[in-house]
């Protein structure tokens, strides 16, 4: 499958950023981790970061224009207020889109506790680090299967 894996705000700073929350990895680690896995199962992977709400929901738009059938994204904190990245996974179904983040977002701080964007995807992953990424990649095979019948 072609998958597109969208990751935003601050996730280039993991591996700095609060290690005991996100671990010691590095964002570069982590990315060699997904294309990992997605190789292993015979995909094809693209991975990218931006901390601009605007450049995310123009990435989103692109994996409909440019016909990739599933998404991995994890909105960072615009996971918690963010109605326009909520339209924007709305606006490019049916291709799936799952939710990723590398913390329990529902063990931590209470705004952290609302996903406004989860609503508009297949399905959200929380708490398992970056495995949490390869999760979503099986997550996806099986979203894309049910959708073509
Ligand atoms: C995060 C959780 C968000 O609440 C936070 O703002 C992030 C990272 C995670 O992956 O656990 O930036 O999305």
């Amino acid at each position: 499958m072609k998958l597109l894996v969208l990751n935003g705000p601050n996730l280039n700073m993991v591996g700095i950023r609060e290690r005991g929350v996100y671990g010691t990895k590095t964002y570069t680690e982590m990315v060699h981790y997904i294309k990992e896995v997605a190789k292993e199962r015979g995909h094809d992977i693209e991975v990218r970061q931006s901390n601009s709400e605007g450049e995310l929901i123009d990435w989103i738009h692109e994996a409909y224009l440019k016909g990739y059938e599933g998404v991995i994204m994890n909105p960072g904190a615009y996971t918690h207020y963010s109605y326009a990245i909520f339209d924007a996974i709305k606006s490019i179904a049916p291709i799936p889109v799952v939710e990723v983040h590398l913390s329990n977002v529902h063990a931590r701080e209470s705004f952290r506790q609302t996903s406004v964007t989860a609503p508009a995807c297949v399905g959200q992953l929380c708490g398992f680090g970056e495995l949490g990424y390869g999760l979503a990649i099986q997550a996806l095979e099986q979203a894309v299967q049910s959708l073509n019948g």
